[in-house]
């Protein structure tokens, strides 16, 4: 029997590419993020998410990808990524007030979904989209070709791996990570994502965790957001294409471009879960355990002034449009234009 993550791939997959780390990349940030929340923040999420299943998150990881196909979903598509406007490989920097679009991108979305989630005043529907967003897109934030705006995130980079033409962006989301663990099941992301755990409790990522989430502050979630972005662009440069476009469409990136950027996507995954279980977590601490408290003590919300539910206040000042953002508005929506190739 195909597992659910397998007939997503299979019923999305015949006319679209994957979108934002794969199903596999997704779900094994959820797992990782998982392991570090708390047993209370855990309990608030299952029942937003009506599912005390131990894959609650994981389930639920890429639901964003599949709702920005539908028309009722695809006003979303600009959250999954921020187009930065550098110059990679010699220079990558994230500006916030440059790079997000009027449309939003990833770091209003996490500020717009970081209030919706706590917001008693909304419907659970919105509560547990607000989560489902959440999850979704703290996990894209790592990917660095989601925080970048050269070549339509990489997916105008036409490349080859391991026989299969396909660009660099899908490499990144989809075809690097399974490559890597085999498969792309929720039992596959279970496993790598205990892989990854025990890299941060006892391992290679021991010494730098606290450094992923060093700062976050959930009363200042653009502030958050745009250092997770900023941190995963400065990638662009490093790693994903340090001598530039051009020197990856000279042969095969399997197996020697592989080899070089297979660390650095563990590490991103690792850091999705881990910041994305901190971050429930702050959530859970600063706003649920205390607006419960706060209504079981009966204490009126009247004197508190009500937030802009629309997230319109998290967006910069609109701009003209950039050669980047109309090439983005382009590809309609779309993250991913090639068809997923067939192994
Ligand atoms: C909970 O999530 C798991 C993993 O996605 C899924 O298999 C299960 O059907 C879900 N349960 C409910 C009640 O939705
Ligand atoms: C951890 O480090 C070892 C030795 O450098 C390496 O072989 C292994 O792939 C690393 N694991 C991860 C998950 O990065
Ligand atoms: C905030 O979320 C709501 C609900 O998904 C959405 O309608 C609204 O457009 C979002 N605002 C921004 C600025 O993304
Ligand atoms: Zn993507
Ligand atoms: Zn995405």
């Amino acid at each position: 029997m195909p597992s659910f993550s397998n007939t997503v791939l299979l019923t999305l997959g015949a006319v679209n590419g994957a979108h934002a780390w794969g199903v596999l990349g997704h779900a094994t940030v959820a797992y990782v993020a998982q392991h570090y929340v708390s047993s209370e923040a855990a309990s608030w999420a299952q029942g937003v998410l009506g599912n005390s299943s131990s894959s609650y998150l994981a389930g639920i990881a890429s639901w964003a990808d599949q709702y920005r196909l539908t028309s009722a979903g695809k006003w979303s598509a600009p959250l999954h990524f921020i187009d930065a406007e550098d110059n990679p490989p010699s220079s990558c920097n994230v500006d916030y007030d440059r790079d997000c679009g009027s449309s939003g991108c990833s770091i209003s979305a996490v500020a717009n979904y970081t209030q919706r989630v706590s917001d008693s005043s909304l419907s659970d529907d919105d509560v547990a989209e607000a989560l489902r967003f959440l999850v979704h897109f703290i996990g894209d934030m790592t990917q660095p070709l989601h925080d970048e705006a050269y070549e339509v995130g990489g997916n105008n980079i036409k490349v080859t791996f391991n026989g299969y033409s396909d660009n660099l962006h899908s490499d990144w989301d989809t075809y690097i990570p399974e490559q890597l663990v085999g498969g792309d099941s929720l039992s596959d992301a279970q496993s790598w994502a205990t892989t990854l755990v025990k890299e941060i409790e006892s391992g290679n990522y021991t010494s730098q965790a606290a450094s992923w989430i060093k700062g976050d502050d959930i009363s200042d979630p653009i502030a958050a957001a745009t250092s997770w972005a900023s941190d995963a662009n400065a990638l662009v440069c490093t790693v994903v294409m340090p001598n530039g476009a051009a020197a990856l469409q000279t042969g095969d990136l399997y197996p020697t471009y592989y080899d070089s950027v297979i660390d650095t996507i563990e590490l991103q995954i690792a850091k999705g879960g881990y910041r994305l279980g901190n971050w429930l977590n702050k959530i859970y601490s600063s706003k649920i355990a205390k607006r419960d408290l706060e209504s079981f003590a009966k204490v009126g919300r009247a004197a508190t002034s009500q937030p802009d539910l629309s997230g319109r206040s998290f967006l910069p000042d609109p701009r003209p449009l950039s050669r980047a953002k109309l090439a983005r508005a382009a590809m309609d929506g779309s993250c991913c234009n090639s068809g997923r190739h067939n192994h």
